[in-house]
């Protein structure tokens, strides 16, 4: 057997807090204090000293249970070093120390006497620094966010801004020369026309004896073929022709290069009529349209170009509805309601929405999930560009894929819009 000599485990910790100002403590054998010292009565916010003598250490602390780990870790290692405690002071305010505890070292071999020392050492200070650490990062990342969010935006505003230059140039070069080679085409075909009269005409002349030949010579060379086939030629051209003009009128609406027109007081309701005239012909064939329509206030806007937003949206959800290939009804909703600083339209359909992946890039200049020639994928990022940008509006989609597509517009009623 070995002796204890008293002291001997004293860490220099308690020590050190005998002369300072944290909490010193002793308790007896059934954990209940015997004596503390005056920053301990101070710490727990008690008048004196008396007032602790006899307290079970296990009620000084927020969740008592925490007591009985401590005790635990005594049984096993004899001390306890720096565990995070939290105690609860007089008026219930929680306190976090670093508790240290050693076995009484009074305590002889053999001696079945379990009290011990402990020091409390206050960090409460630590904690709260800490806690306003965590605060300011958590406002930093809410800034971070908003800040990610606004660049997204302005992202996105800059890859229209250069896509419209870009464009703009590329409009310009073709606009020319497909107008006269759509001129030409046009004569072209009267020309063959013209021809094809001519020669029937000069056939008509043809002796009797020398039609035998001549019908020979039409099939050796299948003129009547060629004449046939001349006409859907002259047909699938002038359609793709048409198809190109519309693709440049698009990149000119979106490089801002077209005639500007000026604002005028518009009711979109009104606008939405006149488009939807327009777009009769689409509309028609199994789809059903619903109009959810409240009166709304005047908004300054241009309206040719608010009209290309609603076509917009209109002809988007046709295809959407159309390439659900199926013969469930489609329905289109268009809606609109007043608010008091703004003007809402909407355009909702039950095709087949978006995938989620696709929702944040439906805006972006050329995206598109139509097969080639079908999709510009110029219609949503101009409408963006008309309604944002230039009418300081907002525009946004949500979607449930396999539910439909809603497109949201706002106006606003006193949009300071861009100068074209
Ligand atoms: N109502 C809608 N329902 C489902 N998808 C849509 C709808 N409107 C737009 N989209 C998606 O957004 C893409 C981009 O639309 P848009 O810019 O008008 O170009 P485009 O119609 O030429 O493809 C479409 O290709 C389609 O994938
Ligand atoms: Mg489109």
């Amino acid at each position: 057997m070995m002796d204890v000599r008293p002291g001997a485990d004293f860490p220099p910790d308690l020590f050190h807090a005998l002369l300072s100002q944290q909490m010193v403590y002793r308790c007896d054998a059934d954990d209940r204090i015997v004596d503390v010292n005056p920053a301990g009565v101070r710490l727990l916010g008690y008048a004196s000293a008396q007032d602790l003598i006899g307290t079970p250490m296990a009620d000084l602390y927020a969740s008592p249970e925490d007591r009985g780990y401590l005790h635990s870790l005594m049984r096993e290692h004899g001390a306890v070093r720096d565990l995070e405690v939290v105690l609860r002071q007089r008026d219930g305010t929680l306190v976090f120390v670093l508790e240290t505890a050693v076995a009484s070292p009074r305590a002889e071999v053999g001696d079945v006497d379990s009290s011990y020392w402990g020091v409390m050492k206050d960090i409460s200070d630590r904690v709260e620094a800490q806690r306003n650490q965590l605060h300011t990062n958590l406002e930093l990342a809410e800034t971070n966010r908003l800040l990610k969010a606004t660049q997204s935006r302005l992202v996105q505003q800059e890859k229209l801004a250069s896509v419209g230059q870009l464009a703009a140039g590329l409009a310009h070069e073709i606009n020319n020369p497909l107008s006269f080679i759509i001129s030409n085409l046009d004569t072209l075909r009267s020309y063959v026309t013209a021809l094809n009269r001519g020669l029937s005409a000069v056939e008509g002349l043809i002796p009797e004896d020398a039609l035998r030949d001549h019908r020979q010579i039409r099939e050796e060379h299948h003129l009547d073929e060629i004449a046939a086939d001349l006409e859907d030629l002259f047909r699938e051209s002038r359609h793709g022709l048409d198809h190109i003009t519309s693709v440049v009128h698009s990149l000119r609406t979106f490089s801002r290069s077209g005639i500007g027109q000026s604002q005028t007081m518009v009711d979109l309701n009104e606008a939405l009529e006149s488009t939807l005239v327009i777009a009769r012909n689409e509309l028609k064939q199994g789809i059903t349209l619903h109009r959810d329509l409240s009166p709304l206030p005047p908004v300054s806007c241009r309206a040719d170009e608010i009209n290309q937003v609603i076509l917009n949206l209109l002809l988007n959800a046709v295809h959407a509805i159309r390439s659900r290939h199926t013969d469930a009804p489609g329905t289109i909703t268009v809606r609109t309601l007043a608010q008091p600083d703004g003007v809402v339209l909407e355009v909702e359909d039950n095709g087949p929405g978006i995938a989620s992946q696709n929702l944040r890039r439906v805006f972006e200049p050329f995206f598109t999930t139509k097969p080639v020639g079908e999709g510009t994928g110029l219609g949503l990022s101009i409408s963006y560009d008309i309604v944002v940008n230039r009418h300081r509006g907002d525009l946004s989609v949500s979607s449930e894929p396999g539910r439909g597509a809603r497109f949201t517009v706002r106006l606003p009623l006193s949009g300071e819009t861009e100068e074209t």
